[in-house]
């Protein structure tokens, strides 16, 4: 370790003590299954989101036995509106995969946790070193941020060769103790002073050292992803209602929305046919304002054609089909642009 690594280590650990975050709810506890749910909480989602989610959930699944015995379906409706649904269906899968060959205990070598579904080398790190003070590097984005900045790593850190150096980079910097707090002072300094866009450089402890704040190049460092331009795709979707009520579908296991309820996928056909197999008569269809909504792949123009519906014949007796009540639409589990479609149909 040169003289910059270990000035890094000691200075951040002491900045964390002092001006770090130290009352999160997942803070102050070496339990495992409530310090692996909040680090997959926050994958690409902030503190303030996940919060509400997180005690929630533990009310509902206070152990990984309550959880691994759980109905997948329960799991995700605890997740509605938190995005990137298949975190949830691995979570669930996690549980289930440690109940059955881990005999209920979670694994302490980040190596062994990184196996598990859905958890990959950065989140498996830093469970292990929250939960059983494992010294192991952690590098998520945040982190990749802080140290492309402080040490000046010039490649994107996408790209596999600069996060190969990144990894390097991270275990050369880590301190023989204390561990816990250094991981969770990167954690704070990324989230906190090292921010993407306009970072507090003048309270940062690593002021004096940091490579991109010597040459004022914060704004470019870290390189920013080579542009490429997210492909649109389009979809029709039917709002069948009786003027009280709104058809909703479960949608199957895989793509997106997988497992949760939806409107259905179709158009004017579609509808018609719907209606015919189902004994309803369609009194009206008119096209609502489309809406759009970006995921991680795609933007995604979404074209709501609302059918009314004389309702005689009734679809709630089979499987994946659903009436949902207007007065349910705030409080039901429906992915978030779903819910801005119901929510503006049923105010208006
Ligand atoms: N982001 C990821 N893990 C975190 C943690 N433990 N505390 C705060 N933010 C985080």
């Amino acid at each position: 370790m040169n003289n910059s690594q270990g000035f890094f280590s000691a200075r951040l650990i002491d900045w964390q003590r002092q001006h770090g975050r130290h009352d999160l709810p997942w803070q102050k506890t070496r339990d495992v299954y409530r310090i692996w749910l909040s680090e997959i909480m926050l994958q690409q989602t902030q503190v303030s989101t996940v919060i509400p989610y997180y005690s929630r959930f533990l009310g509902r699944f206070p152990t990984i036995e309550a959880l691994a015995h759980a109905p997948v379906e329960s799991v995700l409706e605890l997740w509605a509106g938190l995005g990137y649904y298949a975190r949830a269906r691995n979570l669930h899968r996690c549980a289930q995969v440690i109940i059955a060959d881990h005999s209920g205990r979670f694994p302490h070598d980040p190596l062994a946790i990184a196996e598990l579904p859905g958890i990959g080398r950065s989140t498996a790190a830093a469970i292990s070193a929250f939960a059983f003070g494992t010294r192991t590097a952690i590098l998520d984005g945040n982190v990749k941020r802080v140290l492309a900045r402080c040490f000046g790593v010039e490649g994107f850190p996408g790209s596999a060769r600069t996060e190969k150096e990144m990894w390097l980079l991270a275990d050369s910097l880590l301190p023989n103790e204390h561990i816990e707090a250094y991981i969770q002072g990167l954690m704070d300094l990324g989230s906190t002073l090292c921010t993407r866009s306009k970072p507090f450089c003048g309270a940062c402890p690593m002021h004096e050292m940091c490579i991109a704040r010597r040459e004022g190049r914060q704004a470019e460092l870290p390189v920013a992803r080579p542009r490429k331009v997210l492909p649109e795709r389009e979809t029709t979707l039917l709002m069948l209602t009786d003027g009280k009520r709104i058809l909703l579908e479960r949608r199957p296991p895989v793509g997106i929305w997988g497992g949760l309820l939806t409107l259905p996928e179709g158009g004017v056909a579609e509808a018609r046919a719907f209606a015919q197999r189902h004994g309803f008569r369609l009194i009206g269809m008119r096209s609502l304002a489309s809406i759009k909504h970006t995921f991680s792949h795609f933007h995604l123009h979404i074209q709501p054609l609302l059918c009314t519906v004389e309702s005689t014949a009734s679809v709630a007796a089979e499987t994946g089909w659903q009436w949902l009540d207007y007065e349910a639409v705030g409080t039901a589990a429906l992915p978030t642009p779903i819910r801005r479609l119901l929510v503006t149909l049923t105010n208006g």
